[in-house]
């Protein structure tokens, strides 16, 4: 029998659900309508929208209003970003001002760079905040670093290479007690990607007025994703075009997308608790197991506070590249540092920002499952990491002890 391949990266991307394609494949063709025309065709597709509308809205307990579909998670994360700034500078009473953001050191890069630029630039100040060694940031952290001029907080709900939870409902009940007193209410984004699939992503619970998601991290298409955009947020449109999405997403609706979109939510909201369970119950094996069978292996982030379907390992002496490379070669796909980073030789910055050295951050395995994980692949899994790790070990652990040393 040939040799089945492992999926161990599904928090790099999930393949889609087979009842979500059964939804989309329609609206390829036959029903083809672009969203805004008024004829028959533009119609149903208006209506197919609605009804994904309608599933993000139950599934976010928001109304249908409130949501913004875009074309994955970066673009919301841009627009979040992007269209606060461009909302303050448009109002002639912040003429000259300078606003500041609240951010982490470990947000993945579309935030990070977007934040890095802007500060460039001169459009607004930011201030990073520091992770500690389990992964997880300080709600007593963004309290103290808040300014008269803070306009935005965005924080990621679960970190996308280590997996670890941040206390989001905690600084959005934070926020809430200090905007009372403010006169320009301190706005609050988090990018819920990873969270979505595993955590209770209620907007209210929650305290957000923005949350980001992305329809490919839960068994929905590549190229469909969203903003919850909270009612009277000052936000604007950051591309110029068509009034679509309630004038703040120009653009003709992938509509396609967008029914793989509110499919993959009901499927979701459908199985989440059952499959949570399933996962974590599997996460935990494989921790287990690695941590007691193989040596020189390090957990990253807390084992407690982290999603239910991340492990990442760090292993003396071995570089992830070349692991990756060998799990490939052996069938087993999982990733090294964030899908979006990997194939850069630098080692990731969020591994960096818990205090890891960075040859204990280039020997780091970001190892993802998902609804479809078995144990059995596990074990596989496992046996085959076990014997490529001793064949890297002999031949790069001198070496690299040498380079790095040369390094200090
Ligand atoms: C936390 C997080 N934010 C944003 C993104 C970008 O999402 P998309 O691929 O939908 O643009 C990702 C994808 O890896 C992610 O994990």
């Amino acid at each position: 029998m040939a040799n089945k391949k492992i999926y161990l990266d599904y928090a790099a991307t999930t393949p889609v659900d087979a009842e979500v394609l059964q939804t989309m494949l329609p609206y390829f063709s036959e029903e083809f309508g672009n969203a805004s025309s008024l004829h028959s065709f533009g119609r149903t597709a208006a209506d197919a929208v609605f009804a994904a509308r309608e599933s993000a809205a139950h599934f976010f307990k928001c109304s249908e209003e409130e949501i913004i579909f875009t074309s994955g998670a970066t673009e919301s994360n841009n627009l979040a970003i992007k269209g606060v700034l461009r909302a303050y500078n448009k109002n002639k009473k912040n003429k000259g001002k300078i606003p500041h953001i609240i951010t982490t050191v470990f947000e993945h890069s579309c935030v990070l760079k977007t934040c890095q630029k802007l500060e460039k630039e001169g459009s607004t100040e930011v201030t990073y905040l520091p992770v500690y060694a389990d992964g997880i940031i300080k709600a007593s952290d963004v309290e103290k670093s808040i300014k008269e001029n803070t306009l935005l907080i965005s924080i990621m709900h679960v970190n996308n290479e280590i997996g670890t939870v941040q206390p989001i409902a905690q600084i959005g009940k934070l926020l809430a007690h200090l905007n009372e007193k403010r006169e320009e209410k301190i706005i609050f984004h988090t990018d819920a990607t990873q969270a979505v699939a595993y955590f209770d992503t209620n907007v209210k619970r929650l305290g957000v007025d923005l949350l980001s998601m992305s329809a490919h991290k839960i068994y929905g298409p590549k190229g469909a994703g969203m903003l919850y955009v909270k009612k009277g947020t000052k936000i604007t449109q950051i591309q110029d075009g068509g009034a679509q999405e309630f004038a703040l997403r120009a653009g003709t609706l992938n509509s396609t997308g967008i029914v793989g979109l509110g499919k993959a939510i009901e499927v979701l909201e459908k199985s989440k608790k059952k499959e949570v369970k399933k996962i974590k119950e599997l996460r935990d094996y494989l921790i287990k197991k690695v941590l007691k069978e193989i040596p020189g292996t390090r957990l990253n982030g807390s084992r407690s506070k982290r999603s239910p379907n991340n492990a990442n390992f760090s292993f003396s002496d071995v570089e992830g590249e070349s692991l990756l490379l060998y799990l490939d070669a052996d069938g087993i796909a999982a990733s090294t540092g964030s899908a979006c980073s990997s194939g850069s030789l630098s080692p990731s910055h969020v591994l960096l920002a818990l205090g890891l050295k960075p040859e204990q951050a280039h020997g780091s395995l970001r190892v993802s499952l998902g609804k479809y994980t078995t144990k059995k692949e596990l074990v596989i899994f496992v046996t085959k990491l076990k014997k490529v790790l001793e064949k890297l070990r002999k031949v790069s652990g001198e070496i690299l002890k040498e380079y790095y040393s040369k390094k200090k």
